[in-house]
C-alpha cells in the first residue's frame, strides 16, 4: 500500500449502544448532538479533511435517521429557501460536501466491530481504508484532524497506522491494548495487541482509540474469525492477524478525545465545544458558574 492515500473511510454505526439507554431506544448513538451537530457529522468532518471522498456506513434496520441525516431534505431546503434563511440552508447542505459519496451497507446482527468492518468489504474493495468511530470524538482545535495525522502516517510509511492514546493502567480493561516495544513517544511499530485485558497483564497502557488506516488484507483475515472476547468477532483479534505478514504502527495523535460512548465523556465533550463556541463560550462559563455555586460545589 505504498504512497497510496486513504479515499475511503468506514464509520461502523450499528452497535446496540446500550449504555445510553433508554435515549438509544429510538436515536441512534451516533445521533446524539454535541452542541448543534450530531456525533457523526464530526466523524464525516474529520474523514472529508483526511481526503475520504467515499464514506461507507455500517448500520442496522433500526438506524434509518443516519440514512436521513445524509440523505437531501427537499421539503425543508425548499422552506428555508422561501424564508430566505440562508445560513441555515447551508448548514444542512453542508451535511456531506460536494463530491462526496456516502454509501450504506448493513450490519444484519451485532456481531462486533470486526464483523461490522467485515461487511463493509464490498463498498472498500482491494485498498487501504480508515475505520473511524463516531464515538470517539477528538478535539483539535488548531491543526490536523486525528485522522488526517495517521492517513499522511499511513502514506508516508505503507504501513497501517492505528490511533493510540495512554490511559491509566486501571482502564486497559476497557480497551484494545498494543505493545509497541520501539514506541518513542509519538509513534512505534506494534508487535502484539490484546482486546481489553486486565491491568494485571496489560503489555503497556497504550490503548487503541477509534481510529484506524488499514490494509486491505484484513478483511481476509477477518473473514476467517471465530468470535472473540465479549463473543464478539473483534477487529484487534483480525489486526493481531496481520502483523506477521503487515506492518503497523501505533501513533499518538494531537488532539483530545473524548469518549462519548459513557456518559462523563459525553458530558465533557458538550463543556468543551460550548465551551470553544464562539456564540456561547461566556454564556456556558456563566451557567457552570451558576450551576456549581446552587448546588453549593464552590462557592459564588
Ligand atoms: P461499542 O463497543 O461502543 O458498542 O462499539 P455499542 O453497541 O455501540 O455501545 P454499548 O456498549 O452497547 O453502549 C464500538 C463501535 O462499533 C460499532 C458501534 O456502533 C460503535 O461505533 N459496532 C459495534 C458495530 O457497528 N457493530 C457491532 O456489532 C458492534
Amino acid at each position: 500500500m505504498k504512497n497510496q492515500r486513504i479515499r475511503k473511510a468506514v464509520f461502523p454505526v450499528a452497535g446496540l449502544g446500550t449504555r445510553f439507554l433508554p435515549a438509544t431506544k429510538t436515536v441512534p448513538k451516533e445521533m446524539m448532538p454535541i452542541v448543534d451537530r450530531p456525533l457523526i457529522q464530526y466523524a464525516v468532518d474529520e474523514a472529508v479533511e483526511a481526503g475520504c471522498d467515499t464514506l461507507v456506513f455500517v448500520t442496522n434496520r433500526y438506524k434509518h435517521s443516519v440514512a436521513d441525516y445524509f440523505d437531501k431534505a427537499y421539503e425543508l431546503e425548499h422552506k428555508l429557501e422561501k424564508a430566505g434563511k440562508i445560513a441555515q440552508l447551508e448548514l444542512i447542505r453542508d451535511v456531506l460536501p460536494k463530491g462526496v459519496r456516502a454509501v450504506f451497507v448493513t450490519q444484519a446482527e451485532a456481531l462486533g466491530l470486526g464483523h461490522a468492518v467485515l461487511c463493509a468489504r464490498a463498498a472498500v474493495g482491494d485498498e487501504p481504508f480508515a475505520v473511524v468511530l463516531p464515538d470517539d470524538l477528538i478535539w483539535h482545535r488548531n491543526g490536523a484532524g486525528a485522522l488526517s495525522q495517521i492517513a499522511d502516517l499511513a502514506e508516508q510509511s505503507g504501513s497501517s497506522v492505528i490511533a493510540v492514546e495512554d490511559v491509566p493502567r486501571a482502564m486497559t480493561g476497557s480497551y484494545g491494548i498494543v505493545d509497541a516495544p520501539s514506541f518513542d513517544n509519538r509513534h512505534g511499530g506494534i508487535a502484539s495487541m490484546v482486546e481489553k485485558p486486565a491491568p494485571g497483564v496489560a503489555p503497556s497502557t497504550l490503548a487503541v482509540v477509534g481510529r484506524y488506516v488499514l490494509d486491505a488484507r484484513i478483511f481476509d483475515l477477518l473473514e476467517g474469525l471465530a468470535p472473540g472476547k465479549d463473543s464478539e468477532i473483534q477487529l484487534t483479534d483480525a489486526i493481531s492477524q496481520l502483523l506477521p505478514i503487515h506492518p503497523v504502527l501505533a501513533y499518538r495523535f494531537q488532539g483530545t478525545r473524548f469518549d462519548c460512548g459513557t456518559h462523563l465523556g459525553l458530558i465533557e465533550a458538550t463543556i468543551r465545544f460550548a465551551l470553544d463556541h464562539e456564540a456561547l463560550s461566556a454564556a456556558t462559563v456563566v451557567a457552570m458558574q451558576q450551576a456549581l455555586a446552587e448546588m453549593g460545589v464552590v462557592e459564588h
